[in-house]
């Protein structure tokens, strides 16, 4: 290896990136398109994919924008087989494909619980195994990236279900690795913290309630989507070939406790700069 080895570098490199269709996952998809990988997307209704599939296409890459609902194992078995009739090996996987009930949890019915741990965790499962299968094991080598959240770590009212899932996903992620690590596939877990998206823009319309989440941000922001690129290039190339079964967290350091200690200081609180 020379001296000048880009360890970021993607070229050459497939990864499959699931819940494409707006939000995070094409933020992730994105930044790993822009490190060189071709890219397999994926939502329930390919369709929803278009445009996107058509910005990465401009870019010089390869894509392929194929349906796939993580909660259907039929759909899981047909889309990993599409896949790879469509691209030669799957090297990367980022698991982005998610979904949350926002509710008190006396009120949180079968249904709910099912919603959100069938697509957060069994569906993730269900997709590692089967790219895993086809593609990593026999090739030898497999990056794979869960996306978890703050909520591996930390539990909050309102989102049980989706705790347990992410909870879920951080202790999947580490048995995954030790079960797989001996095929040259990596398996980390990259846990946002707080983002603005559509699934929780709700949050952010209630102006109060962001001003108390960026007190308790060390870096004093909600996360912005490009703030993961860094990190999901990272687990996905050469530079982190030694890292495996972890949970990054790329929180602001929220996950820190971040419970003031000291008296308050007046006009010691920066404007969150970045804020979206
Ligand atoms: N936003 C945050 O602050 C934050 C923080 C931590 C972790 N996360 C996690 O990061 C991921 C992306 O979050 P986001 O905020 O971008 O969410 P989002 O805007 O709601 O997007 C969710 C994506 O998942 C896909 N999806 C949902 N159910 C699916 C299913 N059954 N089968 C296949 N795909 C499905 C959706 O595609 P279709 O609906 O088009 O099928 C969509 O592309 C989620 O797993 C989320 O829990 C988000």
């Amino acid at each position: 290896m020379s001296d000048s080895h880009n360890f970021f570098d993607l070229t050459g490199k497939t990864a499959v990136v699931t819940g494409a269709s707006r939000g995070l996952g094409q933020f992730l998809a994105r930044a790993l398109a822009r490190a060189g990988a071709d890219l397999v997307i994926t939502a329930r209704d390919a369709e929803d994919c278009a445009a996107f599939r058509a910005e990465m296409a401009a870019l010089g890459r390869t894509v392929v924008a194929l349906p796939l609902d993580v909660r259907d194992p039929a759909s899981i078995e047909s889309f990993a087989d599409t896949a790879m009739d469509a691209v030669e090996r799957v090297d990367i996987l980022v698991n982005n494909a998610g979904c949350n009930v926002r509710k008190p949890s006396v009120d949180i019915t079968w249904d709910d619980w099912n919603l959100v741990l069938d697509t957060n965790l069994r569906g993730m499962f269900f997709v590692s195994q089967a790219i895993a299968k086809r593609s990593m094991i026999p090739n030898g080598y497999g990056r794979v990236v869960n996306i978890g959240s703050y909520t591996t770590v930390a539990g909050f009212a309102g989102l049980a279900p989706y705790c347990a899932s992410r909870g879920g996903v951080r202790q999947m992620t580490m048995a995954l690795a030790d079960d797989w690590g001996i095929h040259g596939i990596t398996v980390n877990c990259l846990s946002p913290g707080w983002f603005k998206t559509e699934q929780n823009k709700v949050l952010y319309e209630d102006t109060e309630w962001v001003e108390y989440l960026c007190d308790r941000i060390p870096l004093k922001r909600p996360g912005q989507p490009q703030d993961l690129d860094g990190t999901v290039v990272f687990l996905a190339s050469d530079a982190s070939e030694y890292v495996t079964g972890q949970n990054l967290l790329v929180d602001g350091g929220i996950s820190t406790g971040a419970t003031r200690a000291l008296p308050k200081k007046r006009g010691s609180r920066t404007a969150p700069a970045r804020s979206p």
